[in-house]
């Protein structure tokens, strides 16, 4: 999940289908946003304040592990057991690798950070069906990491016009990181999210859908307070489809959709 406008509701969508996912599917959401909104939304407090007293997290990931020995600094690093949490919000088991503030720090590391997160989830990719990395809004070491360890890019859209101008500098960014890398990476698709049924939105949603041709998802995810209550609750937005019934037949299509894409990679 890429976009870098800030707020355009990458995090919801990520957690969101992540949850959705999870009904059916091994699911892994990694939480490289060093201001950790994922983690916090879904990881009850407690459980995460003994994590971090314990155990690893995103940090872990792109810092050298520490030791004396080879076989140390193995034991030392993170890996998938030990800087995964299982947490359950809509009562169906979702694996997250959590972020911490922490992660600030190391926006400046050192060359060869940027490959260490392909690496830790090449393991991953066996266990789970489906990883979702919930990025950052900005074109730092940690969205390219992600770029380098991913397989497609999702773009979470709202659909307001200083959100649209945002979207050539993302192509840009992702330009800047394939010349960096000598790679590609395939673009899933863009998602509409927050829409209201403004003649505003509607106008520029058309626009986006002219732009970008076969690549805006049918399915939309719309704004509602819901959204807000799920987050106080620490459960998924869908979950509060008793008085939102929109969100979760939205997430069900989505994620429907984002099925289908990705079978057809
Ligand atoms: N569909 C929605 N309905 C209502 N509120 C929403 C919706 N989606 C997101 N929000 C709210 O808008 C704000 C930004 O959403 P979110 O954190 O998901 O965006 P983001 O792109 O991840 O932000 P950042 O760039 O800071 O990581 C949050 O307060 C969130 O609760
Ligand atoms: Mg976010």
């Amino acid at each position: 999940m890429i976009n870098l406008k800030g707020g355009v509701g990458k995090t919801t969508l990520a957690v969101g289908m992540a949850c959705e996912l999870a009904k059916n599917y091994d699911v892994l959401l990694v939480d490289i946003d060093p201001q950790f909104n994922a983690t916090q939304w879904i990881v009850p407090a407690e459980t995460y304040l003994d994590w971090i007293e314990n155990k690893k997290t995103v940090f872990d990931i792109f810092q050298p592990s520490e030791g004396d020995t080879l076989a140390a600094r193995r034991r030392n690093a993170a890996s998938l057991s030990n800087a995964v949490i299982t947490v359950t919000p809509g009562g169906y088991d979702l694996d997250i690798v959590p972020s911490t503030l922490d992660l600030i720090k190391l926006d400046h590391a050192p060359r060869g950070t940027e490959n260490r997160l392909r690496v830790f989830l090449e393991p991953a990719r066996q266990k789970y069906d489906y990883i979702l990395i919930d990025c950052p809004p900005t074109a730092s070491i940690f969205s390219y990491s992600a770029f380098l360890a991913s397989d497609a890019y999702l773009v979470p859209v709202k659909p307001d016009p200083l959100s649209v101008l945002g979207l050539p500098l993302l192509e840009r960014a992702m330009g800047d990181y394939e010349d960096r890398s000598g790679q590609g990476l395939m673009r899933l698709g863009l998602i509409f999210t927050q829409v209201r049924q403004t003649e505003a939105m509607r106008k520029t949603m058309a626009q986006v859908r002219r732009d970008y041709p076969d690549e805006v998802f049918n399915s939309h995810l719309v704004q509602t307070t819901g959204v807000a209550e799920a987050v106080d609750a620490g459960k998924p937005p869908q979950d509060f489809h008793k008085s939102r019934p929109k969100l979760m037949h939205d997430l069900e299509d989505i994620c429907q959709e984002f099925i289908e894409r990705v079978d057809n990679l």
